[in-house]
């Protein structure tokens, strides 16, 4: 266990966070919400559900320089690109992706699962060549592991995409490092904790505070709807424990998701949470809620570096136990995003 360097007891200091699942979006989305996580991380794993999604090599390439070119200028961030996987996506781009040096993951959409999951996987067995080359590559496979056969109730298609998809996938293959992405259940943390083969799992801060009470308390709150959805409190619970347990088997990924308002508060309202603002300070409130403040620092900055084989960043970051404000909305171009939150106070703040 790694312990964290407690300066005087109202703040904290760690090693600079990365955030191994975000959706930095593109154009002037992209320019309004870069600033936010190059503040807290120190890398970030980059989604690749953009429209047209990123698929190829070249595509990652140029959305990393967009990327680079939204952020402020004196800013050190590392954005760590990924390939959004599709049922045509040739075993050789998986050999330039990793002779690139700027993709570390291939993304796993089953379609139809999320936002801008369309083009993605119909039946991983058509998949099977590529994910031979990752395997053989090193290329680790991002996994939104849901169902989405219609029959299954939607608070069920983690627990059943454990048994239909990954158990399968992880007998054929037995070497390739996988991640099981913002896991929600105690099905998905039990399956983790005991899986052979490299296998890893990233955790959102609002997944570590809610369970889906917030979705419907005093009226419907689109504010907290992301996929997957939020589940019952049994297994929010069990999410905690295994962040805060030190396993380095769990790990910090937002899954920060902007919307524009008018796009949640809507009839059909998208999926997803904005964390990019305060994630690092969510995440502190839920472990200073469990008393497990000395382990924030291998979730928030050891462990995800670790599992994809990188140093840890150098650099440092400090809490303090300071009330925040969060805003009720922020610039979204020319529209606004509503953080996780909003109007309500947080107990810490990076200083
Ligand atoms: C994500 C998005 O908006 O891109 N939404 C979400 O609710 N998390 C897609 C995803 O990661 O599932
Ligand atoms: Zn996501």
């Amino acid at each position: 266990m790694t312990s964290t360097t407690t300066i005087p007891a109202h703040h904290i200091e760690i090693t600079r966070p990365d955030d191994w699942h975000l959706h930095l979006r593109d154009g002037d989305a992209l320019k309004a919400v870069a600033a936010h996580s190059a503040a807290q991380f120190g890398r970030a794993m980059i989604m690749p559900n953009l429209r047209p999604p990123v698929v190829t090599t070249g595509q990652a390439v140029e959305y990393r320089q967009r990327i680079l070119a939204a952020l402020p200028a004196t800013s050190e961030f590392v954005p760590l690109m990924t390939l959004y996987l599709t049922d045509h996506t040739p075993p050789d781009e998986i050999r330039r992706a990793r002779e690139s040096g700027i993709v570390f993951g291939v993304k796993l959409y089953p379609a139809g699962a999320t936002t801008h999951s369309d083009a993605g996987v119909t039946d991983l067995a058509k998949c099977m060549k590529t994910l031979e080359a990752m395997q053989h590559h090193g290329l680790p496979l991002l996994m939104h592991g849901e169902v989405t056969d219609p029959a299954v109730d939607i608070f069920d298609r983690e627990a059943v995409f454990i048994d239909r998809v990954l158990r399968p996938l992880r007998k054929s293959l037995p070497a390739l490092k996988i991640v099981f992405e913002h896991i929600t259940t105690k099905e998905a943390v039990q399956y983790v904790k005991e899986a052979e083969g490299e296998t890893g799992a990233t955790i959102t801060a609002h997944h570590l505070l809610f369970n889906r009470n917030a979705l419907f308390t005093g009226g419907l709150c689109p504010h907290y709807y992301c996929l997957p959805v939020l589940k019952r409190e049994e297994n929010r619970q069990a999410l905690v424990k295994a962040a805060i347990s030190g396993n380095p088997r769990f790990f910090a990924g937002t899954d920060s998701a902007p919307h524009a308002r008018g796009l949640k508060e809507n009839a059909c309202g998208c999926a997803g949470c904005y964390t990019a603002l305060h994630a690092v300070e969510l995440y502190a409130k839920v472990f200073d809620d469990n008393q497990a403040l000395p382990n924030l620092e291998a979730f928030l900055s050891l462990n995800g570096a670790a599992f994809h084989g990188l140093p840890h960043n150098s650099g440092k970051i400090t809490l303090a136990r300071q009330d925040w404000h969060i805003p009720e909305a922020l610039p979204f171009g020319e529209e606004s995003v509503v953080p996780l939150m909003a109007g309500e106070t947080l107990p810490w703040r990076k200083v």
